[in-house]
């Protein structure tokens, strides 16, 4: 038997909720309906409808949807390179809404790295593998006052941690697809970034290569802490995070997070996934498309209140 919350009870629980702190106050990236229309030939495409995401200090997250659903778009936007319509982001206090070119340019030397899915965008052709890495340290060091010597050892320590330090004396060309992306990450972890930020990086990438390059995103996130967002295709890359956002319409709609457990008998670990929905503060929220049909819900569903949880349940009305 359940018992609804009295009047007194939902009153007390709708202070409490004023109390709350901001929306994302302890999150590193805070994507707060964020918008983005392109107008191309007088058409209007809107990238982003109204985008929320939080991502905390020190997650390796994956970005899922599928093509066209808005993800390049976001990741551009966070990485510097294309500014919202409206709406908010902010990514390590820096808002990049408001941001001055100059603010952008120290933003994309300083505060993210990125990876791109075309391993020939990532590094170039004419430097080896150490020199690729030690450029953005000299670009943003010639400030710090970092030595020559000190930024080539920094480059070979960066190269060693990603398993790529016998590629220090080659040419991309020179390399495989797998090693140059390894070389690229580097790279984009040179100028130390508080957020590292990847689009599709292993897409042009076989499947055992691509676990590969997932290792080093995995070793680039403990080992310095660097918090990372991948955009991926790849199912089994997805289900090796503990947490992965889908995009649907330009919108996140779905998250699954995953936590390991250990059987205290066996002492076997498993992993265990679960499906979130998105809430946003207007109390939306984007119900699977595969629930719906199951129960076949559409334009109308019954709510009701109890006191751990809410039902959905399928339109009754038209029965009474
Ligand atoms: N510069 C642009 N001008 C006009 N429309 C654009 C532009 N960039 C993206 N779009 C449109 O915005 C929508 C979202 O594109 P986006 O590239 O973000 O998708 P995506 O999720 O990265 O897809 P994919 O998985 O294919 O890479 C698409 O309809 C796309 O055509
Ligand atoms: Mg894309």
């Amino acid at each position: 038997m359940t018992t609804n919350p009295t009047l007194a009870d939902l009153a007390h629980r709708a202070t409490a909720s004023r109390d709350r702190p901001a929306y994302g106050h302890d999150a590193l990236i805070i994507c707060d309906r964020l918008v983005r229309v392109f107008s191309a030939d007088g058409v209007e495409v809107q990238a982003l409808q109204g985008l929320d995401l939080l991502v905390r200090e020190g997650e390796l997250m994956a970005l899922v949807g599928a093509s066209g659903s808005g993800k390049s778009t976001l990741m551009n936007i966070l990485a510097g390179l294309d500014t919202p319509t409206a709406g908010a982001a902010r990514v390590a206090g820096h808002d990049l809404l408001t941001m001055t070119a100059k603010d952008r340019l120290a933003y994309r030397r300083e505060v993210v790295g990125f990876v791109w899915q075309q391993t020939s965008r990532n590094l170039l052709p004419y430097l080896t593998a150490a020199q690729n890495v030690a450029l953005p340290m000299q670009l943003s060091g010639a400030r710090r006052g970092k030595g020559r010597r000190a930024r080539a050892d920094r480059a070979l320590e960066l190269l060693d941690v990603l398993g790529v330090a016998d590629c220090r004396d080659r040419r991309p060309h020179e390399m495989s697809g797998g090693q140059q992306q390894r070389v690229a990450i580097a790279v984009a972890l040179a100028g130390g970034p508080a957020v590292l930020l990847a689009d599709e990086p292993t897409g042009e990438l076989d499947s055992h290569t691509a676990e590969q390059i997932f290792a080093a995103f995995r070793t680039a996130n403990e080992q310095l802490g660097t918090t990372i967002v991948i955009v991926t295709h790849d199912r089994t890359v997805a289900a090796e995070v503990r947490r992965t956002v889908a995009i649907r319409d330009g919108r996140t709609s779905t998250e699954v997070l995953r936590r390991s457990e250990v059987d205290e008998t066996t002492g076997h670990e498993t992993v265990v996934a679960r499906e979130y929905a998105m809430l946003d503060r207007a109390g939306r929220l984007q119900l699977p498309a595969e629930y719906l049909r199951a129960l076949d819900m559409r334009d109308r569903v019954a709510l009701e209140l109890e006191p751990d949880h809410i039902a959905v349940r399928p339109d009754d009305s038209a029965r009474e």
